[in-house]
């Protein structure tokens, strides 16, 4: 059996045939799709759905349920705008834009094409304006709490109400830090996390998830003494890589290997210049995935100092200190900031997956025949995949092979962790049954036919090989 991961041949396609596939098998839909879309927004469908849970899920269970210095919250989205002030957010959190002076479309500056290593200044557009400078964007939704000053007279009012979509999860921890040292007392080093929607009003989203207006992050902020930051990020560095290996995008060891260098794989680490870096950021890796359309920030790790804490101290006149009762010491923490976008990832890991071969199994018995064919599939971890196991009885129109069929279904269910993740399928030949589920990444299918009536097996194929073996249905190990 060969198999290629660029299925259609060029990389181009790769996402063409991803966006398809997406569709045709309800993963993910375009935004207010009858309206005729809205940019940059998408609609989860349910294996979607089972597969943006599984991703939060696996970083949830990694990075927060399985340690003991992580508190997980949930704040709101809308914050008083003060906190995007003290943030930077409101002073900084822009994109700069040129305009064409002939059709007036707008672009980042920094995505224009370029020439000979220099942005050219001839619209890309209409290929006959001139591109000029216009103030930096601000990438916030604005928005309005409540039904402030409806006139002039009540403008200060009007301006009071002012909010934001928040553009960062990270926000919500920051303001949160004294709540969660006066509730639970962690010492350091500690942090939090959170998983939730940000908005950033893109100039120009493209490249399906990648660069999308919402979207879910998933981010730690890990509060630190100042003089343990490089340790510090150091071991979020090594943690992020190995978890993105074990999601199948990189080699990873357990050393995790050097900073800087390919993380093994898919991933690679850039060191992001000073000039690039957030406004909050004093270092940062960028983790970059080699996108179909071009090697690109997956997810990140900063380390933004104390200037959330300090600003936010300073702004809200609370002291965000933390006292070391052991030392005696009174201080602002430092914080480390892994974050990862929840819909790049999950582009990723579908880029990643999609996989063409040949494979000749199809036929009622599902044994392998000469008959190879072409088949498209997903070659999605066991632990991401939607559904994890598919039943199908042999036959459709013997009931005691159904009956069968759905007790094992059933049972199946019933294993911690499983209970929505089980197809059952009794529709078309087998042959058609496989394809159907590896076209959506089921890393198994197990077939109940006559012989499980008299002694208690099943078949069980695997989507990767093709290769099937009978086992005991007690002894069907599913994880
Ligand atoms: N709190 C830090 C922060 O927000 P960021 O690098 O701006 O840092 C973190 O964003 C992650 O969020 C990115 O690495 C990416 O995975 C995701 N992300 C950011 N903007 C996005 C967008 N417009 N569409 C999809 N994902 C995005």
């Amino acid at each position: 059996m060969k198999a290629k991961n660029n299925p259609v041949g060029d990389t181009e396609n790769n996402l063409e045939a991803v966006v398809a596939l997406a569709k045709r098998r309800g993963f993910i839909f375009q935004g207010s799709e009858i309206y005729g879309g809205l940019a940059g927004t998408w609609d989860w469908g349910p294996l979607g759905v089972a597969l943006k849970n599984n991703i939060k899920q696996s970083w949830w269970k990694r990075f927060v349920e399985s340690r003991e210095d992580i508190f997980p919250v949930d704040t709101a989205i809308l914050m008083n705008q003060k906190v995007w002030q003290a943030s930077g957010h409101v002073g900084g959190f822009a994109d700069p834009l040129v305009e064409c002076n002939k059709c007036h479309k707008s672009f980042r500056a920094d995505h224009v094409p370029q020439v000979d290593g220099v942005a050219t200044d001839v619209c890309p557009e209409c290929g006959k304006g001139k591109l000029e400078a216009r103030q930096p964007f601000n990438m916030m939704f604005k928005t309005q709490v409540g039904v402030g000053g409806g006139n002039d007279s009540a403008a200060s009012e009007r301006d009071a109400s002012v909010s934001y979509l928040r553009p960062e999860t990270a926000q919500g921890m920051f303001v949160n830090f004294k709540n969660i040292i006066d509730s639970l007392h962690p010492r350091l080093p500690f942090g939090m996390a959170q998983i939730g929607k940000a908005f950033r009003n893109e100039i120009a989203p493209r490249d399906f998830l990648f660069r999308v207006r919402e979207f879910e992050q998933m981010e730690i902020e890990y509060f630190i003494r100042e003089s343990d930051w490089e340790k510090t990020f150091e071991m979020w560095r090594v943690e992020m890589k190995n978890w993105l290996a074990e999601l199948g995008l990189g080699g990873g060891d357990a050393s995790g290997g050097k900073s800087g260098e390919n993380a093994g794989g898919k991933v690679h680490e850039l060191e992001v210049a000073a000039e690039d870096r957030a406004h909050y950021s004093k270092r940062t890796i960028d983790f970059e995935f080699d996108f179909p359309f071009g090697r690109k920030e997956l997810c990140g790790l900063a380390y933004r100092t104390d200037f959330d804490l300090r600003n936010h101290s300073t702004a809200s006149g609370v002291d965000l200190s933390y006292f070391d009762e052991q030392t005696g010491e009174r201080f602002i923490p430092h914080v480390i900031e892994p974050t990862v976008g929840v819909d790049r990832l999950a582009l990723a890991l579908l880029c990643s997956a999609l996989t063409e071969d040949t494979m000749g199994d199809g036929g009622a018995t599902g044994a392998a025949s000469d008959n190879a064919e072409k088949r498209l599939f997903l070659k999605l971890p066991p632990e991401i995949a939607p559904v994890r196991i598919a039943v199908f009885p042999l036959l459709k129109n013997k009931p005691e092979l159904v009956a069968k069929a759905r007790e094992v279904y059933d049972m199946l269910r019933k294993v911690p962790g499983l209970s929505g993740r089980v197809a059952f399928d009794d529709n078309g030949n087998i042959g058609k049954r496989y394809r159907r589920q590896d076209e959506i990444g089921t890393p198994e299918c197990v077939t109940i036919d006559f012989q499980t009536l008299e002694d208690q097996t099943v078949t069980v194929r695997d989507r990767d090989t093709g290769g099937q073996k009978r086992v005991a249905i007690g002894e069907l190990d599913i994880k």
